[in-house]
């Protein structure tokens, strides 16, 4: 399929949302840069992410879990749905729904992560009163593969900043905007093949893309070495 340039996309995405689709924004306009196929922006529920992508005239699909009677066929018809837009790799943007060990494996291990915390540490929910309660002094952002663990695959990209409040909404909204920085960083280096994630196994080979150290308060990047 060619792109809006006339030219093939380089990659072929989705996304799966449930909420506000900040990161998915940010991906969408992370792909503008590069020759990166939106195919598919895919909610479980009404959202506003979702009316996002219908303004944007991204093609889009609401798979409402609440008009299915069980996980199983919930699944099957989101699969259905993101096999027909047939990505490379799908992207979770605040997709807020386990995904069953047999999906994962439907997309061949190809399924991406963002989540609020330095993984392994908070894995799940409230991610940020959970780094305030536990005193801890840094918290972070994390990017993985998606494995049937919950929050468990391996890590792609970690930014880590210092704690500088009590207020967990404060530290939420400091943590966004850093994973607003790594999540399109993440998508472009994969397209151009500065990243590359082949059988799980991740191979940083340039970080021209990476956010640098200082920028969202960001002291420290971490990702594995390849
Ligand atoms: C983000 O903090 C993301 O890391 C987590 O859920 C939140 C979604 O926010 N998984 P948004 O919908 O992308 O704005």
């Amino acid at each position: 399929m060619l792109t809006k340039s006339g030219r093939n996309p380089v990659m072929r995405i989705a996304i799966l949302i449930s909420g506000r689709g900040s990161n998915m924004q940010s991906l969408v306009y992370a792909a503008r840069k590069a020759d990166i196929d939106i195919t598919l922006i895919a909610a479980n529920t009404p959202c506003a992410g979702l009316d996002f992508a219908e303004q944007q005239a991204l093609p889009h699909c609401l798979v409402n879990r609440s008009e299915y009677p069980d996980k199983i066929s919930h699944e099957d018809a989101l699969a259905a749905e993101i096999e027909k837009a047939s990505p490379d790799w799908i992207f979770l943007a605040g997709y807020m729904a386990v995904l069953s060990a047999d999906f994962i494996d439907r997309f061949d291990g190809r399924i991406i992560n963002i989540h609020p915390s330095l993984l392994p540490d908070f894995k799940g929910l409230n991610t940020h009163q959970r780094a305030l309660d536990a005193a801890h002094t840094t918290h972070g952002a994390s990017i993985h593969l998606v494995t049937s663990e919950l929050d468990g695959g391996e890590v792609i990209i970690q930014a880590e900043t210092p704690i500088r409040t009590y207020d967990a909404d404060e530290l939420a909204a400091h943590i966004l905007q850093i994973e607003h920085l790594l999540y399109p960083a993440v998508l472009l280096s994969l397209c151009s093949g500065k990243l590359t994630i082949e059988d799980g196994v991740i191979s940083w080979l340039d970080k021209h893309y990476l956010p640098s150290p200082g920028d969202a308060e960001i002291s420290r990047i971490i990702c594995p070495e390849g």
